[in-house]
This record gives structure tokens, C-alpha cells and sequence, in this order.
């Protein structure tokens, strides 16, 4: 083995130690609590309307809570950009939708986004470019991943690709499911492999499970019958009373 085999080698285990601290398989991101131990953030989904639809007046209002909550950080939990996603890095609803409407000082801090059912109608793979992220260093998107915020870890899980009724009776809508072929090993993996495990694995002492679709709930949309049977059992944990 040569000398630049080696370094190569070594280098490459420093990486993959940064990338993967755990056995999880998900991308894993550091956010410090304040010193005090606490945290304080935002969450906002169903939102890039190019400021229309009060979106504007939406964000003036954050603005003003971000900095009463001296906030950490801003998760978007999808639909980011409305109706289509985005056409591509270049579309100019990024802009208007994100850039230039989040423009209080105190949401000057770090969004972690996951995807919409919207945002899997259009360009999937612009949102998660990191050329977004070199546009507006705020940004960071990513299908599933993991934030360890301390007191805190946030697993954040792409919810889209359960629902059957987008892949069996997509109505006039195209979606870009190139990255998630083929689905049934795609959440196989990710609800086995990444979820349960991370949560397993996680010692802080609240542990979040971010994502688009609700499990339960009184909204319009009611239930979602595939987390409850998929996700749900997965985040119930079961306690054990032991009786002397
Ligand atoms: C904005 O909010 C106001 C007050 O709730 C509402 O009357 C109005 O219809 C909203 N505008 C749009 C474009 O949705």
C-alpha cells in the first residue's frame, strides 16, 4: 500500500466518522442547545406562496416571535414551494417564495427543511442541491436526516413516498419519484433501518420526529392511514413495569 493509499484511507475514515458517529444511515448535523442547555425554534410548513396567501405577513409575525424566543433554528416541515416544487436550482421561486420573504434579522438562522407532496411534483433534486444552500447558506434540505440539538434530536422523515393515493390516482399531477426507486425497499430502509434506529440509538432526552404528513388528525385530511400502519408502531415506545 502506497504512502497516498494510506492517507487516502485515512481521510476517508475521518469523513465517513464525521458523516455517520452512529450506525444510523441517515446524514447526522450538530446544533448546540444555548448554553444554558434550552432551545427555542420555529416550525412552519405549506408556506412558499411568493408572499401571497398572507405568506408576507406570516413571516413579518415570526420575525417578531424569533426574536422574543431568541430562536436557534426554523424547521419547515414541506410544501415549500407552492403548487409544483421547484422547476430546477434556477427557479426564481426561491427567491420569492424564501429568500426575500424570511428577511427579519432573527430568522437569519439555519432552516431544516424536509419535502411536501407538492414539492415531489416538481424538481426534487433542486431543492436538495447544495446550490441552494451556496444561494442562501439558511437553506438545508434533505430527504430524511437527523439534528442533534442536545437536549433535543430531531429525526426528520420524508413522508411523501407512503401515501399510496399519489402513486395509484396521481389525478393531472407528475411526480418525480426518481430518487425513491424502488419505493418498497425505500421505506424498508427507512423506517427500519434509519428511523427505528436512530431513535433507539438517541439519548437525548426528547427525541422529534419531523414530517410532512400528519399521523393523527381533525384537518380536512384527516389521518394517514399508511404512517399509522408504518410509522406509528415504530415511535410508540413500550414500557415495561417490573412488580417485586
Ligand atoms: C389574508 O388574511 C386575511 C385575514 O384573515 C383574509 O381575509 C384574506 O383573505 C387573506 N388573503 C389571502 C390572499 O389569502
Amino acid at each position: 500500500m502506497s504512502l497516498t493509499l494510506i492517507i487516502t484511507f485515512i481521510a476517508l475514515l475521518g469523513s465517513l466518522y464525521v458523516f455517520c458517529p452512529s450506525s444510523a444511515e441517515l446524514p447526522w448535523f450538530e446544533h448546540p442547545a444555548k448554553p444554558d442547555g434550552s432551545l427555542s425554534f420555529l416550525v412552519v410548513g405549506d408556506w412558499g406562496r411568493r408572499g401571497a396567501y398572507n405568506q408576507t405577513k406570516v413571516a413579518h409575525q415570526m420575525g417578531i416571535v424569533g426574536e422574543k424566543l431568541k430562536i436557534d433554528f426554523i424547521i419547515s416541515t414541506g410544501d415549500n414551494f407552492y403548487d409544483d416544487g421547484l422547476t430546477g436550482v434556477d427557479d426564481a421561486a426561491f427567491f420569492e417564495s424564501f429568500v426575500n420573504i424570511y428577511t427579519a434579522p432573527s430568522l437569519a438562522k439555519q432552516w431544516y427543511n424536509v419535502l411536501g407532496n407538492h414539492d415531489y411534483r416538481g424538481d426534487v433534486e433542486a431543492q436538495l442541491s447544495p446550490v441552494l444552500r451556496d444561494i442562501d447558506s439558511r437553506w438545508l434540505c434533505l430527504r430524511s436526516f437527523i439534528v442533534n440539538a442536545e437536549i433535543a434530536e430531531f429525526i426528520f422523515v420524508d413522508t411523501t413516498p407512503f401515501v399510496n393515493k399519489y402513486f395509484t390516482d396521481p389525478e393531472d399531477h407528475v411526480y418525480d419519484w426518481s430518487g425513491i426507486q424502488p419505493r418498497k425497499s425505500y421505506l424498508a430502509n427507512l423506517l427500519k433501518q434509519d428511523v427505528d434506529s436512530a431513535l433507539k440509538e438517541s439519548t437525548a432526552k426528547w427525541k422529534i420526529v419531523v414530517g410532512h404528513h400528519t399521523i393523527k388528525s381533525s384537518g380536512h385530511h384527516g389521518n394517514t392511514h399508511e404512517l399509522n400502519l408504518q410509522l406509528l408502531p415504530i415511535l410508540q415506545v413500550i414500557y415495561y413495569l417490573i412488580i417485586f
